[in-house]
């Protein structure tokens, strides 16, 4: 039996004798990638865990955060993962040279592809062109839903059954791009803004690596708006709550 490893175990890859999908890359060939910060740093601890597998598909290079007192800048120090920090105060309201100078250490670390994770700077216009397909982020709904911040109150407050995360490639507008990957949690009717966040959150460090290393693999093909993933597609569904016959039924007769 193979190494199950990320490249080697993959369904429809090229270790089953067929020719790489799109000029998949070798392991030898992982994109050099940065993950950009400004906090925690749980999505970038996910993707290095990930990451230290010698056949995930994606080298992490760097972690840049724009913020010093960015937690994960010292999680990232304690692996011996190369850091930056582009601070993006100092730059005031010139978003342009603030990326000029992330860019300085981008292009100094050999960076050709970018996962934003919680990095809560919106980038300019000319930056996300230049990084266009090869800039990924994740955010914390079911994107089209809830864009932008507090998400996870707006969740609560629209009543919503379903919640969850998605990983997309960038675009000019803010939480838009092409989705790669979605996870969806039940709403549950005890739950507080902190519940629901947590149980996100772990779906979120489970669902970043995997779409990283479909991107990196080169499994992906951007049709305009939408991404192709040559990925199994999951199987079943997930309601909330259970529509079972039985618990209506139930429901009813204790009116
Ligand atoms: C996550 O919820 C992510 O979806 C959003 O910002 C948060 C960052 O958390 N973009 P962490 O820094 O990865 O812990």
């Amino acid at each position: 039996m193979p190494r199950c490893g990320w490249i080697i175990c993959r369904r429809g890859g090229w270790d089953d004798g067929r020719d790489p999908p799109h000029g998949a890359p070798s392991v030898t060939s992982r994109p050099r990638t940065a993950i950009l910060i400004s906090g925690r740093g749980s999505n970038m601890a996910a993707l290095l865990q990930a990451a230290a597998d010698p056949t995930y598909p994606a080298e992490i290079v760097l972690v840049l955060s724009n913020r010093a007192d960015a937690a994960g800048l010292d999680h990232a120090r304690a692996r011996g993962i190369p850091t930056a920090l582009v601070e993006s105060r100092p730059f005031g309201r010139d978003r342009a040279a603030f990326e000029q100078a992330m860019e300085t250490e981008l292009h100094g670390h050999g960076v050709t592809l970018i996962a934003l994770a919680g990095f809560m700077r919106v980038l300019t216009e000319g930056f996300v062109a230049r990084w266009r397909d090869r800039l990924v982020n994740i955010h914390p709904s079911l994107l089209p839903a809830f864009r932008g911040l507090d998400t996870h109150a707006r969740a609560l407050a629209a009543g919503v059954k379903l919640h969850g995360c998605t990983v997309h490639l960038v675009r000019p507008g803010v939480d838009e791009g092409p989705i790669l990957a979605q996870a969806a949690v039940p709403v549950r009717p005890d739950d507080t803004e902190a519940t629901l966040a947590a149980r996100v959150l772990a779906e979120e460090h489970r669902l970043y690596p995997a779409a990283l290393a479909w991107l990196a693999a080169r499994l992906v093909r951007i049709e305009g708006d939408i991404a192709r993933i040559a990925a199994a597609p999951a199987e079943g569904a997930l309601a909330n709550p259970l529509p079972v016959w039985g618990t209506l039924r139930r429901n009813a007769g204790e009116r």
